[in-house]
């Protein structure tokens, strides 16, 4: 058997959780499990997520699969509702929902008492300058202070654009407009911090915090690696030696003929490719790591192989390579790719196994 697999280590998850806890320890935690908890299998990632208060998805179908595994948790959509359907099953599963537009609310209204009978909170969501959702100041004060007066427990919630970024001009001005819409509508909840948020910015932890990329053991910084900020790779990306080679100064390797050796090496073929979800293009040298040691992939990635230069190397059939994982992390896979962690975790296929560890 094809021994592709992403293993999913429960124990770094709850330590990342933990690290939330200490960053924000008042705040209740939002534990973002979208896109599959961000490519990790939201199956496999639960059960490491026990401890949270609540999980963030994107849409009902997320909250739902999270219902049928039998979690109770609250959940909110982070979009809210698509349509006025669905929030009724929203209100009979007890999931809660952002509100970013006007028709939202008029969906919410018509179902107001089983959503308020329920406890549940309604999200509204502020447009402070990120320009994908929710509503400008003033109109934000006026929806939730019409919702309060009939009833409703309101969120003011808010996704910074730069949170990431060291010093970006548009920070202070969505933190701004955020403490002035809290203040207008106080009391009222409130949440704005994403991961990078919550390492930056303890004082807007407020009520909820939601983690996203730090639950997995990514960086959400370009420039801080995991090691860092004190946290754990969750997956474990993993492939074997297929067949060993040995080729001579001048031959070259895979399609394209791209690689050709400027002296005699030992290849070794993984079996691994951009049918898995690893990626293809990697405009800088990529590397694999092999009993904790970095080692170059050659040539290009193809769909089911890759060629690592194992010179030098005690390699055999049925080595494991680790493509990304402890050793070898995603940022820096993803960086030489040109790409964020984020979008590696998520762009994984379903070929390689998945196993919890
Ligand atoms: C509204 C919202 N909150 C929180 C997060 C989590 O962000 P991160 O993964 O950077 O922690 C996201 C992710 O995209 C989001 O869209």
């Amino acid at each position: 058997m094809r021994q592709a697999t992403v293993y999913i280590d429960h124990q770094a998850l709850q330590y990342n959780l933990n690290r939330v806890k200490q960053l924000a320890p008042q705040a209740k935690i939002v534990s973002m499990v979208k896109a599959n908890a961000y490519g990790h299998g939201v199956a496999d990632c639960l059960g490491g997520l026990s401890a949270t208060d609540a999980f963030g998805v994107a849409c009902l179908e997320e909250a739902l699969e999270i219902r049928e595994l039998g979690y109770h948790q609250p959940i909110t959509l982070i979009e809210g509702v698509f349509s006025e359907d669905e929030m009724q099953v929203a209100v009979d599963q007890n999931i809660e929902v952002v509100v970013h537009h006007q028709q939202q609310v008029d969906w919410l209204r018509t179902h107001k008492n089983a959503y308020v009978g329920k406890n549940l909170k309604v999200w509204v969501k502020l447009n402070s300058g990120m320009n994908r959702l929710g509503f400008k100041v003033p109109e934000i004060i006026e929806v939730i202070n019409s919702l309060k007066a009939e009833g409703f427990t309101c969120v003011l919630a808010m996704h910074f654009a730069n949170a990431d970024a060291e010093q970006h001009p548009l920070n202070e001005q969505q933190k701004q407009q955020f403490l002035q819409v809290k203040e207008a509508c106080a009391p009222v909840l409130a949440s704005c911090c994403n991961s990078a948020a919550l390492f930056k910015w303890p004082e807007l932890n407020f009520d909820f915090v939601r983690p996203g990329i730090m639950l997995y053991g990514a960086s959400p910084f370009a420039d801080k690696s995991v090691k860092e900020l004190d946290l754990k790779p969750v997956m474990t990306f993993e492939a074997e030696i297929i067949a060993l080679n040995t080729i001579q100064a001048g031959e070259s390797v895979g399609y394209g003929s791209h690689f050709v050796a400027d002296q005699a090496m030992q290849l070794a073929i993984v079996s691994i490719g951009y049918g898995d979800g690893y990626p293809r293009a990697f405009p800088k040298q990529n590397y694999v790591a092999m009993d904790g040691q970095l080692t170059r992939v050659i040539g290009r990635v193809a769909m089911d192989m890759i060629a690592i230069d194992v010179s030098g190397l005690n390699a055999s059939l049925g080595t494991k390579v680790e493509l990304w994982g402890n050793t070898r992390l995603v940022d820096d896979v993803a960086e030489a790719n040109g790409t964020i962690g984020y979008e590696l975790l998520c762009r994984l296929s379903n070929r390689p196994q998945r196993k919890q560890i």
